[in-house]
């Protein structure tokens, strides 16, 4: 029995980014006595987010923060997910005077900052994501005539006036094969979409490195959170090429009789797995062998 590992995987630029925010604030002498809050789930994987409670770190929900349920007091610290927030938290947090500091992705804001200055100039937004993640819900509260479409088959019941100009953006982890679909349908199609392509260099090596370990490898598991984004694209990715294919969040998820005949086993990871969670599950494997 082989385990293969994919050629990118694991902790991607801006999930480590994030949590090392964390760590120099909670490190700093000057926040000591200060109570400090991460709004939601700093990064969409459980363990990371209980080993980060277990440090002290306090997690407070964007929806009380809205419906004003949350004990947040003037001079505590809050720190903004890596997949950002809304223009009304940031709004809310401002006005309740506590000290923000920004841990969401640079690409995450990136896209931010595009999708205003387009606005600007006079575009409307076609934003291709899942309009249920907080990375999109974040984004698209800084625009105003903003169509969020989860696919090509919602993007094609959208009208599009030829009269008007507009600008497609995308969720940073899109599946790259549905963009290029995207793509082409919209040139094929209209002369006035402007297509700037937002996905993450981190996701997109990381499906493309699956998509290559799926195809040389008997079963391929795929480790991640249940609510993380990219990976259940790596998941959907391989599963595409690798039917043998099993998205587990720890060790304890595994089954034995996956591996009955197996003999290369193929690993990767999302962009927010934590690589003792990887070694674990590799431990494991070796154990059921
Ligand atoms: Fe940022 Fe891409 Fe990671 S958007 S958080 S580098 S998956």
């Amino acid at each position: 029995m082989k385990i293969i590992r994919a050629k990118h995987m694991g902790f991607c630029f801006g999930v480590s980014g994030a949590i090392n925010i964390c760590h120099k604030i909670s490190n700093d002498e000057k926040n000591k006595n200060k109570k400090i809050y991460i709004l939601g789930m700093l990064v969409h994987n459980e363990y990371v987010v209980n080993q980060l409670s277990k440090q002290g770190f306090k997690i407070v929900q964007e929806l009380d923060i809205l419906q004003g349920r949350d004990k947040l007091q003037r001079g505590d610290i809050v720190i903004i997910r890596a997949h950002g927030t809304s223009e009304k938290i940031f709004e809310i947090l401002n006005k309740k005077k506590v000290e923000i500091y920004d841990a969401t992705c640079i690409f995450v804001t990136q896209i931010r900052k595009t999708l205003v200055k387009m606005e600007e100039n006079g575009y409307d937004i076609l934003f291709i994501g899942d309009k249920n993640h907080p990375e999109v819900k974040g984004i698209i509260s800084f625009g105003k005539n903003v169509t969020v479409c989860n696919d090509l088959e919602e993007l094609k019941n959208i009208v599009i006036d030829p009269k008007k100009k507009y600008c497609l953006l995308t969720q940073t982890t899109l599946n790259k094969k549905k963009l290029e679909k995207i793509k082409s349908y919209l040139e094929n199609n209209y002369q006035n979409v402007k297509i700037l392509d937002k996905v993450c260099g981190a996701t997109q090596v990381r499906q493309e490195a699956v998509e290559e370990l799926a195809q040389q490898v008997d079963m391929l598991i795929v480790i991640g959170g249940k609510t993380s984004s990219n990976t259940k694209k790596l998941y959907d990715i391989s599963l595409n090429f690798n039917p043998n294919t099993y998205l587990v969040q720890d060790e304890n998820d595994l089954r034995k009789e996956w591996f009955e005949g197996k003999k290369k086993i193929g690993i990767t990871a999302g962009a927010s797995t934590p690589e003792e969670i990887v070694i674990k599950i590799e431990n494991q494997i070796r154990g059921i062998h």
